[in-house]
């Protein structure tokens, strides 16, 4: 079946010119021990690449059910998984719906979940998501475009002080604040609707202080997609309710790419490992030690070497597994 599912792929992804490379995959697959006739959920199958590596171990007799609230990747993800045929079920729909998309399947309980969070290279590079600075597009950032509220919204609509508290929580950017400001100025004498004009603005804003080591406006981006996706919201209690759905011995993992997501991960399994996950010295620290999970990595796992000289997009993941008692 491996052999064969495989001639019979075509890479959709490869044609538009923005290929996205799955991350970490040896891991993924040792990690969520892949077996025929498992059953396994890819919170955020995106093009594909990770599902298409699961689906091959699950053969004869597994299921393969993938999330995403994209419809376009998802369409794509459709294609490249076409030669496994009712092996895989995808789902246009929020993870964070997971309880109901799974009870409306009538799956229950699976074997592993992954999560490959944030957005794949495939919406990044493509210019028409306005997800980019270097693209002089609408400033748009939806992942899912059947969503009201775009990028612009966002900063064409919030007030000055709302706009620096995003761009400072979501964007961890010391500048926030005179940022905001520029771009209150800036919206004054005509609406800023295109990703270049706002990397333009926050750009003057870093102009007098010399070279920065990334693009100036990297973090303000980042955090204008977080908000516009609301990527943050809701992921810790998504993990503890997808966990819910694992069989005994079942895996989870949960691949991030910024610290900000990455301390929610962390949180979340060392609560389901019945550690201590508040700040607060040990003797006022009131979490439940409740041990529902043993954590298989005790510190996030990074891409080796050979990973980031081929894939330099990697260069920010970390993953955490655990694994039900
Ligand atoms: C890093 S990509 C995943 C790539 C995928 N593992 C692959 O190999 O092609 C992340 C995907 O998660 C999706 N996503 C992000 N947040 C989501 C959410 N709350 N619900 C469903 N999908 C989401 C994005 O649309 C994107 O396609």
């Amino acid at each position: 079946m491996r052999a064969t599912a495989r001639e019979n792929m075509t890479d959709p992804t490869k044609k538009s010119g923005s290929e996205h490379i799955p991350v970490m995959t040896k891991e993924v697959l040792e990690l969520l021990q892949c077996r025929p006739g498992g059953v396994f959920v890819d919170s955020t199958v995106g093009l594909g690449g990770h599902a298409q590596e699961i689906l091959e171990r699950l053969q004869p007799g597994g299921q393969l059910i993938g999330i995403d609230r994209d419809r376009e990747s998802l369409e794509l993800a459709e294609a490249r998984l076409k030669p496994f045929g009712k092996s895989v079920r995808l789902v246009h729909d929020n993870y964070k719906n997971l309880p109901l998309i799974l009870n409306n399947l009538v799956v229950r309980p699976v074997d592993g979940i992954l999560v490959d969070l944030g957005v794949s290279s495939h919406q990044l590079l493509s210019p028409e998501r306005g997800f980019s600075f270097q693209s002089d597009v609408m400033l748009d950032m939806r992942m899912d475009r059947t969503q009201q509220w775009t990028a612009a919204d966002l900063v064409n609509k919030l007030s000055e002080s709302e706009l620096a508290d995003l761009i400072y929580r979501d964007g961890e950017e010391r500048l926030s604040r005179r940022i905001a400001a520029a771009i209150v100025q800036e919206r004054r004498k005509a609406a800023i609707t295109r990703c270049a004009q706002l990397a333009d603005i926050v750009s003057r804003v870093f102009k007098v202080r010399g070279h920065q080591a990334i693009h100036p406006a990297t973090r303000t981006f980042q955090a204008l997609r977080i908000a516009v996706n609301e990527e943050l919201e809701g992921l810790e209690e998504f993990l503890s309710e997808a966990f819910g759905f694992l069989k005994s011995g079942g895996r989870m993992v949960v691949i991030s790419f910024h610290s900000l997501e990455d301390r929610i991960v962390k949180k979340a399994f060392r609560k389901l490992a019945g550690q201590c996950a508040c700040d607060a010295p040990p003797e006022l620290c009131t979490c439940p030690r409740q041990e529902l999970a043993h954590l298989i990595t005790a510190r996030p796992m990074t891409p080796g070497p050979d990973e980031l000289a081929a894939n330099p997009r990697a260069r920010s993941a970390r993953l955490r597994a655990l694994e039900r008692i």
